[in-house]
């Protein structure tokens, strides 16, 4: 078999694999078919480009509905849907208007950023994605699809599956890292959970896969950076989530701000039809990011009436915000700068999304103004998220075994993050309750009970500037205090503490979309008073709060135990607690690099060899690929964490050493749980493809296991290759393998790793 016969052109596999299981795909039902060219018939051109506007519900946050410019805008028929109003009363009565006051009772779709959760909120997606517990995202999903439908959501802005290899960009924490692979696995894992049985009942909303596409690879980290890449790069690498959001049947795709090559994603005709729907088969609608039509003007590219033309006819079908759809296709096809195919088709597709919805079935679908009372934040929703939380925590140090604490003594709370109530739960979260949310310092005192004291201070402010700290902080604002009276009582506190643990790192808005930063430490105070508390020389952990891989090579160095909390929702409080005195061995990976140094940056563990790869980690060398400064490896890396227990690796066996075109190959590693507590090991394979056409990444992650194992015990752990995981993209773009020598690696994280070869027939 010649080398070359094992590719496959891109597009025609990408479309055998979209045309088989995709509720997406596949022919068209006749009946949606016939009732839409229906309705269609009796519509208007202004009613037609209504339902491709999407304008925002802000007005309506505080103000009441009846008066407002949405609900004249509603009336007129110049409304598809609006998104981001809470309370099903105000969202009702909207509906009623479209239903009642316009000519065609068209339904609104009713969108929200439900990210991580509705009212009970879960934990960050990047600390969610570190459970490496796809069940556990499904389940999170599904819970808040029931949650947000029970206020009158049907269409939520997630999954976020853009990868992200460089820590300064603040959005990092609403993705899944790094990784292509899991990237894929958790972007269907949401897709499942919120749109559930094809979005038959009245808790299953339909999802909305962004940011298309690369937005995570915005230049320098900075928020809404352009985007430069080649195809190679995305194929292999950055566009595998999106497509994994698709073959799982993902209703609506929402373009992204940034450019790529020069051209606005919102305007990429190759990205939006020839690889979305041509390539991947994907058959739901196109919206754009907030504006993202208008914004065109300042990209350099074109007005609001060329940009808008632009965007349909690339692909886009439904404005945000911009208004441009609305207010200058007419124009546009009088010109014939559009067509009317093209608004047809365009409409058709966001009717097709309220069909499959059920709206024209059941407009009030989502508006059961009885639900709410029953299935917001109830105890069943909030032990689900206390429990998912403790999974994605990290622990990435653990000296002398000072963690799990022990419910003795007197245990001094240390930090502006231990008792910030409305910091708990990190970027998005829907104007949920905040005062609800239980915080370390309250969950800490309920854990010990009699058994021991807390005692708590706020230590320091997040930063010395204030100025800084308000960009930081806002609009979930922190009382400031005196810098030295908050260091004074802290080291007060501390002095009659037996340990204390430190909560400490980002404020909530640090991370998230526009909270990029230059600098990826601790912020200035609140560093400051972790070395005080160290200097103490008392026992010191470190809860570190943060939605991005922060620069830890101080506390590495000089804090004997850090468990990274990322923000872990409305139930962080007890999570923390649960995992902090044992009744949970911590369990979660790390899906992004920590770097040893901004200066790293990207950072990412499937980089490829290059030419003259760095021998030695701990010396320069000069025409080498390395730094004088510091070393090429990250602090801690993909993959890494560690738990109360420890295991034990035994031998990794292959079943043969070569495989067969077409066959498997078995791998195995027995696993021992070698401590003194049952845990969870996340066990990881990964591939290196020796030599290929083009230069392959070091290692690829291509499998993992979540595995419990008591304390004593052992497993086989064993994974299944076949040609598949030898795939990849090559110069020609071109999907298949090249005959040869494989190297696969198993291990605990991505660093520390058995390593064996086999050849692929
Ligand atoms: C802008 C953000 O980029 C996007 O993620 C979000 O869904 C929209 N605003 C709507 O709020």
């Amino acid at each position: 078999m010649g080398k070359i016969s094992q590719f496959v052109k891109a597009g025609a596999l990408l479309l055998t694999m979209a045309g088989c299981s995709s509720p997406n795909s596949g022919g068209k039902d006749a009946e949606i078919d016939r009732f839409i060219s229906d309705l269609m018939g009796r519509m208007t051109l202004h009613e037609k480009l209504g339902q491709l506007n999407l304008p925002a519900g802000n007005d309506l946050v505080s103000g009441a509905v009846k008066n407002s410019k949405m609900a004249e805008a509603i009336r007129a028929g110049e409304v598809g849907g609006f998104f981001n109003v809470k309370g099903v009363n105000k969202i009702y009565q909207m509906q009623r208007m479209a239903v009642e006051e316009t000519r065609l009772g068209i339904p609104l779709i009713v969108g929200a950023d439900v990210i991580h959760g509705y009212e009970t909120i879960f934990p960050i997606p990047l600390a969610l994605s570190c459970s490496w517990d796809t069940a556990a995202v499904t389940r999170m999903a599904r819970i808040s699809a029931t949650e947000a439908s029970a206020d009158g959501i049907s269409w939520t802005f997630s999954p976020m599956v853009d990868i992200c290899r460089d820590a300064r960009w603040g959005r990092i924490a609403e993705g899944s890292g790094e990784d292509p692979y899991l990237g894929a696995l958790m972007a269907g894992a949401y897709v499942r959970g919120y749109q559930g049985d094809g979005m038959k009942q009245n808790n299953e909303i339909m999802a909305c896969v962004k940011h298309f596409a690369l937005y995570g690879a915005s230049e320098s980290g900075r928020d809404y950076n352009s985007v430069d890449m080649s195809r190679n790069l995305m194929y292999n690498v950055y566009l595998a989530p999106y497509k994994g959001a698709v073959e799982a049947g993902v209703g609506s795709v929402m373009s992204s701000f940034n450019t790529i090559n020069g051209v606005p994603a919102t305007a990429g005709k190759w990205l939006l039809t020839d690889l979305l729907r041509n390539e991947w088969g994907f058959t739901g609608f196109v919206v754009t990011d907030y504006n993202s039509i208008g914004e065109m003007k300042t990209h350099g590219v074109a007005d609001l009436k060329e940009a808008s033309a632009r965007a349909l006819n690339a692909g886009t079908d439904m404005d945000m915000v911009a208004h441009g759809f609305l207010h200058t296709l007419e124009a546009s096809l009088k010109e014939k700068a559009v067509t009317q195919e093209r608004i047809d088709e365009a409409c058709r597709r966001v009717l097709e999304a309220k069909y499959k919805l059920g709206l024209f079935e059941n407009p009030y679908k989502y508006c059961d103004t009885l639900r709410g009372r029953k299935e917001l934040f109830t105890e069943a929703n909030r032990k689900a998220a206390r429990e998912i939380a403790a999974e994605t925590f990290v622990l990435l140090k653990n000296e002398g075994k000072l963690l799990p604490l022990q419910k003795k003594g007197r245990i001094a709370l240390i930090g502006p993050m231990a008792d910030a109530q409305n910091n708990m739960c990190g970027t998005w979260n829907m104007d949920c309750q905040t005062d609800r949310h239980v915080t370390m310092y309250e969950a800490f005192r309920r854990a010990v009970g009699d058994k021991a004291t807390v005692s708590y201070a706020k230590g320091s402010n997040v930063y010395y500037s204030e100025h800084i700290e308000k960009g930081a902080v806002e609009p979930r604002p922190l009382t400031r205090g005196d810098d030295r009276q908050l260091r004074a009582e802290a080291l007060r506190v501390a002095a009659s503490a037996d340990v204390i643990v430190a909560a400490l790192g980002e404020s909530a808005e640090m991370s998230g979309e526009s909270s990029s930063r230059t600098d990826i430490q601790i912020p200035d105070a609140q560093k400051d008073l972790l070395k005080a508390l160290v200097a103490t020389g008392k026992p010191v952990i470190l809860a570190l709060f943060t939605g991005r891989p922060l620069d830890l090579c101080w506390e590495s160095e000089h804090v004997p135990a850090i468990l990274n909390v990322w923000f872990a929702g409305s139930e962080a409080g007890d999570a923390i607690a649960d995992v902090m005195f044992g009744d949970m061995s911590p369990s979660g990976k790390l899906t992004t690099s920590f770097p040893r140094a901004v200066g790293q940056l990207p950072l990412y563990y499937n980089h490829l060899n290059t030419g003259r790869p760095d021998t030695d980690d701990t010396t320069f060398n000069r025409y080498g690929s390395n730094y004088i400064d510091q070393s090429n490896e990250p602090l801690y890396p993909f993959g890494y964490g560690l738990s109360y227990t420890t295991f034990r690796y035994g031998n990794l066996q292959l079943s043969a050493e070569r495989m067969a075109k077409g066959g498997q190959l078995k791998v195995t590693v027995p696993v021992t749980n070698s401590g003194e507590c049952d845990g969870v090991e996340i066990v990881q394979l990964y591939l290196h493809d020796v030599y290929a056409e083009i230069s392959r990444p070091v290692k690829e992650l291509k499998a993992f296991r979540r595995v419990a194992l008591k304390k004593g015990e052992t497993q086989n752990v064993e994974f299944v290759l076949d040609e598949d995981d030898l795939k990849y993209y090559n110069s020609r773009l071109e999907y298949g393998y090249e005959p040869g020598e494989f190297e696969v690696m198993v291990g605990p994280d991505s660093r520390n790793v058995q390593h064996a070869t086999f050849v692929a027939e």
